[in-house]
């Protein structure tokens, strides 16, 4: 590309956009690439003229950078990956106890099965047993949605394959069993059926001891059903719960513990063997198996054993469980070497979990019904949840929209400033850092002439919420002065904005997709800094909020109060 060459060399032509970058070639650099290509082969000859690459050149022109991923049912999984789950890549998800780990990649396993993909699912703390009737209940309670799902439901039955195995060497001989297509059931092993209830649910079977096999089909009747044409599907997913929980024979010091550091450490090296010598025997991506670890979180957060699994593999999520209002679960992508990380928000409920889209939305609904609740019913306009409650909003509460990753969430910050006796104030906050709150008393103090020293102040952010982002200071610096001049902030507006130390409001990032969400929610007013990007301009314009520009802490109250 001679804008990128142009452009390293600082020939002093705008940035190339590392998005074109990562979509691929280009048009016209093909040519470019090709004939690059001829150099290399001109030395080796070749008779006909042809060069040696022009025909997989000619194959990527006819399919411009096709990038395979495995897509599950779930829009907040697929777009915490990066789109999908890469092909031979290595996944590690971390979380504590109970976040729903096992749930989520059993949900994944049962989607990635159902498009055709043979799964096999590795418990090395449940018995088949256990996940078995887990799926039962999970994928049994999918309602037949299209006429496809009967066929997505048997190809479910046919793909899904769990097994309970805590020896790494085990599991690896049964993948590559299932690799090489060798995989079956004996024909007459007695099935034994787990706790699936009605006869349409899935049932798992397990064959006799003498089965070359412990896996099992969760969702054959019976074994005998096993299709051999099947067998060709390849094994898109294998997936270890967990690994802290497997362990190595290989070597003699070796004989550590299950979840000791050198046994983690060995587990995973050998998985990640596995998943590298893929790519290179495996031309073809869909052939390859991508590998899913679960691993346990210690007290502190870390994943337990080393932070090298974390440098080992190539994706890495934590399941986390928010301690606000709903209990959503976050799933957080940390590190991503085949696309953005993000965070995605699920609910936890007896259809495990569910995709959340619009979190702040949920938030809302449920103010305003606690809201109804509390009134003597009087029906308010329900369509716009946030009018009723934005209305009655008292001193002390401002709203703002942090972003976390690539999504906004609306939060609702109170204040309340009260007379103090003490001759040291006191301060406390929940879910807002206590370092910027001290700050903005004291810009508050010092360039708006708000008299804070002889009050005590307390700061909430509602639901639990933590907040990070320094955009919620403005909202924060409004509830301060409205709790203590005893006056609402100004009904449907939000407040986005950095405080600097001089008073000033900075701006922030990702303002047009705040100002998007906010307007959703009803809002009619945003307040923010008076330096816009001329793209966070045209996001203004286009959501219909009237942008209340400010440059300092003065202006602001001035507006808001
Ligand atoms: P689990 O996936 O076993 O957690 P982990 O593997 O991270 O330890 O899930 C634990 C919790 O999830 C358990 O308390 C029950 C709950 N749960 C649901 O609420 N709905 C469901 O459909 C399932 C399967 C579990
Ligand atoms: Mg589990």
């Amino acid at each position: 590309s001679d804008q990128l060459n142009d452009w390293l060399q600082g020939a002093g032509t705008a940035p190339l956009p590392l998005g074109i970058l990562r979509r691929g070639l280009g048009p016209g650099t093909e040519h470019k690439v090709a004939k690059a290509s001829a150099l290399d082969g001109s030395s080796s000859g070749n008779a006909s003229g042809k060069l040696p690459h022009a025909a997989s050149m000619e194959s990527n022109r006819a399919q411009p950078v096709e990038v395979h991923r495995l897509l599950t049912c779930s829009a907040e999984f697929n777009r915490v990956t990066g789109g999908g789950i890469v092909p031979g890549s290595l996944l590690l998800i971390g979380g504590e106890p109970g976040n729903g780990k096992s749930t989520l990649l059993l949900q994944i396993a049962g989607d990635v099965a159902s498009s055709g993909c043979r799964v096999l699912y590795v418990s090395a703390e449940e018995s088949v047993e256990q996940v078995s009737s887990r799926a039962a209940r999970l994928f049994g309670l999918m309602e037949p949605r299209q006429e496809e799902s009967t066929e997505r439901r048997q190809s479910l039955e046919r793909n899904l394959l769990i097994m309970h195995e805590a020896c790494l060497e085990d599991i690896l001989d049964i993948v590559e069993e299932i690799q090489a297509g060798r995989e079956n059931a004996p024909p007459n092993s007695a099935p034994r059926a787990t706790t699936a209830s009605a006869s349409t649910t899935p049932t798992a079977t397990v064959p006799s001891t003498g089965a070359p096999s412990k896996a099992v089909g969760a969702g054959r009747k019976d074994a005998s059903t096993v299709d051999n044409t099947d067998a060709q599907s390849p094994l898109g997913l294998l997936i270890i719960d967990s690994i802290q929980t497997v362990y190595t024979q290989e070597n003699e010091q070796e004989s550590a513990a299950p979840g000791s550091i050198v046994q983690v450490r060995h587990c995973t090296n050998r998985l990640l063997g596995l998943a590298k010598r893929q790519q290179q025997r495996l031309r073809e991506p869909w052939q390859r198996t991508a590998i899913m670890l679960i691993g346990h979180v210690t007290k502190s957060g870390d994943l337990a054993g080393p932070k090298l699994l974390e440098h080992m593999v190539d994706v890495v999520l934590y399941l986390e469980s928010e301690q606000g209002l709903f209990q959503h679960r976050i799933l957080r992508c940390t590190k991503n070497r085949f696309g953005p990380t993000d965070i995605g928000i699920f609910d936890l409920t007896s259809r495990g979990l569910v995709d959340v889209p619009n979190p702040s939305l949920l938030y809302f609904q449920a103010a305003e019904s606690s809201l109804m609740h509390d009134s003597d019913g009087a029906a308010k306009a329900p369509n716009n949840p946030f009018h009723t409650y934005a209305r009655e909003s008292t001193d002390g509460t401002a709203f703002s929209m942090v972003v976390d990753g690539t999504r906004a969430f609306l939060v609702e910050i109170q204040a309340l400033v009260a007379k103090t006796s003490l001759t040291q104030p006191r301060r406390t906050s929940n879910g807002f850092d206590l370092s910027r709150l001290y700050v903005i008393l004291a810009v508050l103090s010092k360039r708006a002439r708000l008299r804070l020293e002889t009050h005590d102040v307390y700061m909430n952010v509602v639901g639990g919420a933590r907040i990070q982002d320094p955009a919620a200071d403005m909202a924060a610096a409004v509830a301060l002065a409205s709790s203590l001049l005893a006056r609402a902030p100004r009904p449907d507006t939000a407040f986005i904005g950095e405080l600097g130390l001089q008073g000033e409001v900075r701006p922030v990032p990702r303002l047009d997709l705040r100002l998007r969400d906010i307007a959703r929610l009803g809002f009619r007013f945003c307040v923010c800094s008076d330096r816009l990007s001329s793209r966070q301009e045209t996001a203004a314009r286009e959501t219909g909020l009237q942008v209340i520009r400010c440059r300092t802490i003065s202006q602001v109250l001035q507006f808001g109060i």
